[in-house]
């Protein structure tokens, strides 16, 4: 990841989306910071994630080393689909190899890890995949008709796939099996808080002659204070934070659909205790623009991708109050030295793309630290997964703050 930071590219007011964003608020007064962010990723027609990064053809894409803004994984090398399709055997045991296993990804971006998945499991676990019905929730048109052009060998191939724009459409309680998000969570629309000396603010954003400006106001909602009670947090005067919502409210829904399996949330991200601690007291938002970080959210709207950490202890808390039990948490690179990463990549060349992608997801001071790993169950009697045979150095952590 090119760490440069380039605040340059400023806000055309004369942008479609910008001049949308002016109108809404000269019509129904400021937005919220997290409405803003949802627009300028999600908005229907000029949204960063709607128009697939703003990229004319489908032959381009926001994620990846070549020509993208950011890349992931997934996009990297399979190696990250070698190590899961291991995962994913030893939930098949635990749940008895049913009939059928619902391998559901959330957010799946360019479809590639799927694509990955399904080619280890015929390599790996010739059992499973006939057993498999992959369920794909993506709300970016584009990024569908991605996905549909990465797995259509699959689907003619026989392998059940299907696509749904959210989790609201899926019944209770139907799904068994894993469901599967890299980078999804990320990806949601956070508000954005401070705390002052008489109490919490909220970050609002208003139009002054045709440009977007920032504002701090009291809290749109009370549920922005009882997240951070919830936690047991306090933040001290000055503090600036996100707290995404969206995640609650996106785990409710994982749990509701879930009947008996697990959920694996990778991502990067901390604990409530690292979140809130003083070295992020300005918040972890971030843009990503050509492989640049940009640190104004008011930079190339509707260009850029915007991202937020993830705070896994409130994904955790929110999850054991519907019935999600926290199966353990860990960071990308005990998760995947659990798995045996290390073998997998035995005997290849120093040079070779699965040596030189292990290497950065393994990065003690990058990837392989900063991203961490959450594993839920439901239903099944406390698994104790391979991937998390690492897991007990974190397992206190994200109990309290
Ligand atoms: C940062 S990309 C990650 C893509 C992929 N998982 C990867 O690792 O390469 C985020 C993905 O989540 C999708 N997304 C964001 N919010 C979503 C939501 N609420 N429901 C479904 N997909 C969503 C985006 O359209 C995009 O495909």
């Amino acid at each position: 990841m090119n760490k440069h930071i380039d605040n340059q590219g400023m806000a055309s007011p004369t942008s479609p989306l910008v001049k949308q964003m002016t109108a809404l608020i000269q019509e129904a007064g400021p937005l919220t910071f997290a409405r803003f962010m949802e627009l300028a990723l999600y908005d229907e027609e000029h949204g960063y994630y709607t128009t697939g990064g703003g990229r004319a053809t489908s032959a381009t894409s926001p994620i990846g080393r070549e020509g993208g803004d950011f890349f992931t994984a997934p996009s990297l090398s399979p190696i990250l689909a070698r190590c899961l399709v291991r995962q994913l055997a030893e939930i098949d045991e635990r749940l008895g190899h049913p009939p059928v296993f619902h391998l559901m990804e959330m957010g799946p971006g360019a479809g590639t890890l799927l694509r990955d998945l399904l080619q280890e499991c015929l390599e790996q676990q010739a059992s499973l995949l006939p057993r498999l019905a992959c369920i794909l929730v993506e709300r970016s048109p584009a990024f569908r008709r991605r996905q549909q052009e990465v797995l259509a060998t699959w689907q003619e191939q026989g392998v059940g796939i299907r696509w749904v724009d959210d989790l609201q459409s899926i019944p209770d309680g139907t799904l068994t099996g894993t469901l599967l998000s890299n980078e999804l969570v990320d990806a949601f629309p956070v508000h954005r808080v401070r705390m002052e000396e008489d109490g919490l603010r909220e970050l609002y954003v208003i139009s002054r002659d045709h440009a977007l400006q920032e504002r701090w106001a009291e809290p749109s909602t009370p549920e922005l204070t009882s997240f951070l009670s919830d936690l047991d947090v306090e933040l001290p005067v000055g503090f600036t934070t996100e707290i995404n919502l969206e995640a609650v409210s996106w785990i409710k829904q994982v749990a509701r659909v879930l009947d008996h399996g697990v959920v694996i949330t990778i991502d990067y991200g901390h604990t409530a205790q690292d979140y809130f601690a003083p070295e992020r007291k300005n918040g972890t938002l971030m843009g990503y623009y050509r492989h640049t970080v940009t640190t104004d959210p008011f930079t190339r709207v509707g260009e850029q991708d915007l991202t937020a950490h993830v705070n896994f202890s409130s994904l955790a808390l929110a999850g054991e109050r519907v019935g999600l039990t926290t199966t353990g948490f860990t960071n990308l690179q005990h998760f995947l030295m659990s798995l045996g990463i290390d073998e997998l990549v035995e005997g290849c060349e120093q040079e070779s793309e699965a040596v030189r992608a292990a290497a950065q997801l393994l990065r003690p001071h990058g990837m392989g630290t900063t991203f961490k790993v959450l594993v839920q169950h439901k239903g099944i009697v406390v698994p104790t997964l391979r991937g998390l045979r690492h897991r007990a150095f974190f397992e206190s952590v994200l109990a309290t703050v």
